[in-house]
């Protein structure tokens, strides 16, 4: 088991760090279902995921026990693996090794995975250990820094969490994040005047109004 160390080494995957990625999990049919997760990893063989209690990607490991986890560098595709899944489209992926889940054929790299264990968190969360079992990486150029990217990323996550803290009554913890998903709207009308961001950034502003409305009335 320890032969995965070196590779989880030269993707850059430091121990403690949270790396996002999109995780790929199948139900009990054989549905494939895309999801944007943190993932940290624990040791030379382990990774842990914190996954809300409501959603499909929890379920579907607790049923199938498989995974790919898929690190990738474009911000419309976490976009879509939240909001249009459909969108996720065949062409999009390909069979992986060792595990049923397909995999991202663009992730510059990806792990193939099970489940090793799962305990109740606080919060609203089970902790999800997975044990690697394949790990695969492409050579890429290397990437550009801009400030858009992160926006889109904070914002969705935000965004995503904001129906959580509407369920809960925290509505200051809910106006909180839409406040920063607004500062991050107008940072993308700045920053990168006309991209696919400036519109994610738009939708993610105007589901965050829908969602607060929604609870207002
Ligand atoms: C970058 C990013 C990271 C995320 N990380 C997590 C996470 O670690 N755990 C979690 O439960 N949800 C996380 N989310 C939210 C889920 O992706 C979101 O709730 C998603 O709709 C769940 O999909 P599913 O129900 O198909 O599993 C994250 C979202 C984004 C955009």
């Amino acid at each position: 088991m320890r032969k995965w160390a070196k590779c989880l080494d030269e993707i850059g995957l430091r121990k403690g760090f949270i790396y996002e990625s999109i995780v790929v999990t199948v139900s009990r049919e054989g549905k494939p279902n895309f999801a944007p997760m943190g993932v940290r990893r624990l040791n030379n063989e382990n990774l842990s995921l914190k996954i809300f209690k409501e959603t499909k990607t929890l379920k579907n490991l607790l049923e199938t026990y498989e995974a790919t986890v898929n690190f990738i560098w474009d911000v419309e595709l976490f976009y879509l693996c939240v909001f249009e899944k459909k969108k996720v489209l065949k062409d999009k992926v390909c069979s992986s090794l060792m595990v049923k889940p397909p995999r991202l054929k663009d992730a510059g790299v990806y792990i193939e995975s099970s489940v090793r264990s799962h305990r109740e968190m606080k919060n609203s969360r089970v902790e999800v250990v997975l044990a690697v079992k394949h790990v695969k990486a492409e050579k890429t150029f290397p990437k550009l820094l801009c400030r858009c990217d992160y926006a889109v990323i904070e914002s969705l996550i935000h965004v995503t969490r904001i129906p959580v803290f509407l369920k809960k009554r925290n509505f200051k913890k809910a106006k909180d994040l839409a406040s920063l998903i607004e500062h991050y709207s107008s940072l993308t009308q700045r920053v990168c005047p006309g991209s696919t961001h400036e519109k994610i950034m738009l939708n993610i502003l105007k589901r965050t109004k829908k969602y607060l409305n929604n609870f207002d009335n």
